[in-house]
């Protein structure tokens, strides 16, 4: 497959799984976890579905997205020792910071998956999700600076693939 093609279905499959990812994350966020204190209406319906329903969108959307973001990376290896190796972080901190929260917002959303799969403490569960609510907002503004700096990308690769 050619390198434009192949970059072309990761980023939109990045682009599709994120926003599943990020549409079923707020809604869990705002539609379960605001103002319950601890305990969640699980049976209440948000948009014809309910809070299993929701979590399940979430993490498969997430596991998705994991993957193309672990290709979009691999795909942008050389890109990043270059930027390190040449001292070029600080011009191009926004990506860094975009990537230095991916990283967190991860670890803080596997960790209290993989505790909930050994059926160990909930206290410690709640606490790290809490942490991983508050850091989705950043990435979210993150995300976004991203992909409008890079829309042209998507429609100008769009345009060459249709003339090819
Ligand atoms: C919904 C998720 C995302 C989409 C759709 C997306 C899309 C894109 C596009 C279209 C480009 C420019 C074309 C290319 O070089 O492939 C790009 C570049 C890049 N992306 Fe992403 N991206 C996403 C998330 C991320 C995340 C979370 C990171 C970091 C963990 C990241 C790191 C990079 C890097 C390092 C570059 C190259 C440098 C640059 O163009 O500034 N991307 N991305
Ligand atoms: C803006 C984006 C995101 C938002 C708003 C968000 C929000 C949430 C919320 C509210 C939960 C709690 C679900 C529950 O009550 O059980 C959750 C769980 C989870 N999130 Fe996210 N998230 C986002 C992005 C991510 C990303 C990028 C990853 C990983 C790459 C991720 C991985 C997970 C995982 C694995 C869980 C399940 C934790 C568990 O069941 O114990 N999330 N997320």
């Amino acid at each position: 497959m050619k390198n434009s093609n192949k970059r072309l279905l990761i980023n939109s499959g990045a682009l599709l799984s994120g926003i599943f990812a990020v549409f079923s994350g707020f809604l869990i966020q705002f539609g379960y976890h605001v103002g319950e204190h601890g305990t969640i209406a699980a049976n209440k319906l948000v948009l014809n579905s309910d809070y299993e329903g929701w979590t399940n969108i979430h993490k498969i959307s997430i596991v998705l997205l994991s993957v193309f973001m672990i290709f979009h990376i691999i795909q942008h290896w050389t890109w990043y020792k270059t930027i390190i190796k040449k001292n070029l972080i600080t011009k191009n901190k926004q990506v860094f910071i975009l990537t230095t929260l991916f990283i967190l917002v991860a670890i803080t959303g596997y960790i209290p998956w993989i505790i909930d799969l050994c059926g160990n403490d909930q206290t410690t569960r709640k606490i790290i999700l809490e942490i991983h609510d508050k850091l989705t907002i950043i990435l979210f503004i993150f995300l976004i600076l991203h992909l409008t700096k890079r829309l042209k990308w998507f429609i100008s690769t769009l345009r060459r693939i249709k003339t090819d």
